[in-house]
């Protein structure tokens, strides 16, 4: 015995052989390990003194899943399921030792042990679902038959990972063994079976749970209620219950074709395509070409917001969250009171949720300081300004901090639209000043944009992104331009949406389609939500657009319970014959008469003039790369993930395409609409977003 190959190795111990891979980072399923098992199985078979057989791994994990750089192409042999036929069909008991994470490929081998044994620290889970997948390797024929329907549409469905006490007490771990003990106790549990005789235990033949659920097929109707917010638009989701329904409705053998049948669609379509491509990209994300991963960073243990407001207290609670603290910054001591009790709430309510405690809020109180003068910011490592959007106050503000806050110390800005580099200008360190643009709710979105001015420092850019990390966000890395990358691409969707207002289409008709396409909410019903009169003054009003119309009207949106919509009570919306009559209005001032816009022609103005602007920001290097933006989209505006973002998006529908319609929709699109040249390009050379590097 020995080396079974380079990743796997077989001892025999008295009459237990144990089965080790190691193969890091995670043991993931790649064609060695894959080799290693079937060719250690076989030994160990063969092995007349061997009489139970151990499955364990070195280093910090199980088997935590297939190797997806394998995905996409052509498979080798041996296949999972041949390695998991060798242990399944083994004449000799195989207990799985688990630790770390039994995940996909992983927990699918684990499921075709005879017995499985874990530390209390581990977790097993099918996350299959995150990639637009199922687990194709009879993970969705066995899971049920040990741990039941219901359990088992949780796991598929979500892709979460179930620590192993709940793994006992569902059955899916037959015992618990000491912390760092595993590799003797599953040999303990292993000589417990062959001295209390017990028989192999094979998933596939335990029937008791799938059949008791045969005649009740409310539980998946429920199931698919209950979920259907949550599921909307993904196909993976309704997939996996489809391979669970039919482990319960179907023996197994036919259980495992269908679940085959379902999981090569999925592998050959779009979203989960789409869905991997995300994987990948936000994991690109992070790596910025001229700032490499070894640039030293500005240790960061204080910082100071100003402005404590909708955007600066949820960015503070993003510190104080992860034991940071904070000097949050107002002019007077109302709304800075003010900013702090709606922290408070803020923590209040998720403590109320069970999320945190009440020492949890208490404790990041704690760590907020309030204050009402700058010179209390001297210390700071990093200070965010969150003030009203305003150049002149800003540039104010930052005059002060030049004076005030300690050389070394990163200062940032929040700015949605001003010109970072002109408030570069204010202070003698241009090099210190950086975007951090937040999204609202700033504690609850994921996404935020690190904007690179003309003069930023490396330091201070690989500071912004690994704190970004640090309190859970996904950043991208952008550079200077009105509206960065997100709301420079939404503004170039909101020209579409407002001239197809002004041609015939109502705000309903375009918000139908964009929700329809698979985003969370449309345009007007996104500038009813954040407010209409955002930038907007009674003094200046101009009555020129409609939306100044309907704050004249104050109809400034949810808050004053009409905007493009009527809202009742409860905010539901309800079409309004008051705004209808308002773009009637402007129509008839213009002269033009309202024409039927088709649902097509609505996603296609919108969402291709979302590509042509992508198309712009790379051509002016304004993003890194393509799925930056995707990543952009994603994270900040609720982009379905099953299309890839838009930049994704365009490559699925041919940039021919994109560029021909464009084209076509000619001077609709605007006086100063214009097709990037690079789009342009790149389509008539057949080449994709994808393939850019
Ligand atoms: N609201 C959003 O959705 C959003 C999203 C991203 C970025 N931003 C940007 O974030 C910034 C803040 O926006 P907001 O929505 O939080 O505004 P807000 O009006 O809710 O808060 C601004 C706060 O700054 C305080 N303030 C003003 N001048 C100050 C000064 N000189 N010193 C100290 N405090 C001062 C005000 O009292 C107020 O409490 C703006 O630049 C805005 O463009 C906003």
């Amino acid at each position: 015995m020995g080396a079974v190959n380079a990743v796997a190795d077989l001892a025999v111990e008295g009459e237990i052989a144990i089965l080790t891979l190691n193969s890091p980072p995670v043991n993931a399923l790649s064609q060695q390990v894959r080799e290693g098992i079937a060719n250690g199985m076989k030994q160990a078979v063969a092995d007349g003194a061997v009489k139970a057989i151990v499955l364990y791994c070195e280093g910090k994990t199980f088997i935590a899943g297939a190797d997806i750089t394998e995905f996409g192409k052509p498979p080798l042999p041996p296949s999972l399921v041949d390695v998991e036929d060798a242990i399944e069909n083994s004449p000799k008991p195989v207990i799985a030792a688990i630790h770390g994470t039994a995940l996909g490929g992983g927990l699918e081998v684990a499921l075709c042990c005879h017995y499985r044994v874990a530390v209390p620290s581990a977790k097993c889970g099918l996350p299959e679902v995150n990639l637009g997948l199922l687990p194709g390797a009879g993970g969705t024929q066995r899971l049920p038959r040990i741990v039941g329907p219901e359990q088992a549409l949780d796991m598929v469905t979500s892709g979460k990972h179930v620590d192993a006490k709940t793994c006992l007490a569902v059955g899916l771990v037959d015992e618990l063994v000491a912390e760092g003990t595993l590799r003797a106790s599953a040999i303990a549990f292993a000589k417990k079976v062959l001295a209390e005789n017990r028989p192999l235990k094979k998933v596939r033949d335990l029937n008791d749970k799938v059949t008791a659920a045969r005649s009740k097929p409310e539980i998946f109707a429920e199931f698919r209620k209950a979920n259907a917010r949550k599921f909307r638009g993904f196909l993976a989701p309704e997939y996996n219950i489809r391979c669970i329904e039919a482990a319960v409705n179907q023996p197994f053998e036919e259980g495992l074709a269908t679940e085959r049948k379902l999981f090569v669609e999925l592998m050959q379509g779009t979203q989960s395509a789409a869905q991997r491509y995300v994987f990948f990209a936000e994991r690109q994300v992070w790596k910025i070409p001229d700032v490499p991963e070894d640039t030293p960073t500005i240790p960061v243990k204080k910082i100071g917001i100003i402005g404590a407001g909708t955007m600066g207290g949820g960015i503070a609670m993003n510190f104080a969250n992860i034991g940071v603290g904070v000097t949050l910054i107002e002019t007077k001591q109302e709304p800075l009171d003010r900013g702090l009790g709606v922290i408070r709430k803020n923590y209040e309510r998720t403590a109320k949720g069970g999320r945190i405690t009440m020492d949890d809020v208490e404790k990041r109180m704690g760590l907020l300081k309030g204050s009402l003068s700058l010179d209390d910011l001297a210390d700071c490592d990093l200070v965010i300004e969150a003030i009203f959007e305003n150049m002149d106050v800003k540039k104010e503000v930052f005059g002060k901090l030049d004076r005030i806050v300690k050389q070394g110390a990163i200062l940032a800005t929040n700015t949605s639209a001003l010109d970072i580099n002109e408030i570069a200008t204010a202070v003698k360190r241009p090099e210190a000043v950086i975007g951090m643009h937040f999204f609202s709710p700033a504690n609850v979105m994921r996404l935020l944009e690190v904007v690179r001015a003309a003069k930023t420092d490396k330091p201070v850019i690989a500071t912004a992104m690994q704190l970004a990390k640090k309190i859970g966000k996904i950043a991208a890395l952008v550079g200077v331009c009105p509206g960065f990358v997100g709301n420079r691409i939404l503004y170039a969707r909101s020209t579409q949406a407002n001239a197809m207002l002004l041609e015939g289409a109502m705000p309903w008709d375009i918000d139908r389609v964009t929700y329809d396409f698979g985003l969370p909410m449309g345009p007007f019903a996104m500038s009813d939500l954040a407010g209409l009169d955002i930038g907007w003054s009674k003094e200046k009003t101009s009555s020129s657009t409609i939306r100044e119309v309907l704050c004249e009207k104050d109809r400034r949106g949810q808050k004053t319970g009409a905007g493009f919509y009527d809202y009742d009570e409860q905010r539901n919306a309800k079409p309004s014959p008051v705004t209808e009559q308002i773009i009637k209005d402007f129509m008839a001032k213009a002269g033009s008469t309202p024409r039927k816009i088709s649902d097509q022609e609505i996603l296609e103005r919108s969402v291709y003039a979302m590509i042509n602007e992508g198309a712009k920001i790379l051509e002016e290097k304004i993003a890194i790369r393509p799925s930056d933006i995707d990543i952009v989209w994603i994270n900040g505006y609720g982009w379905p993930v099953y299309r890839g973002g838009p930049m994704f998006y365009a490559d699925t529908v041919g940039l021919p395409t994109v560029v021909a319609k464009l084209e076509e929709y000619g001077s609709k699109m605007g006086a100063n609409f214009t097709i990037s040249p690079l789009l342009k390009k790149m389509a008539a050379e057949g080449k994709r977003f994808q393939d850019l590097k």
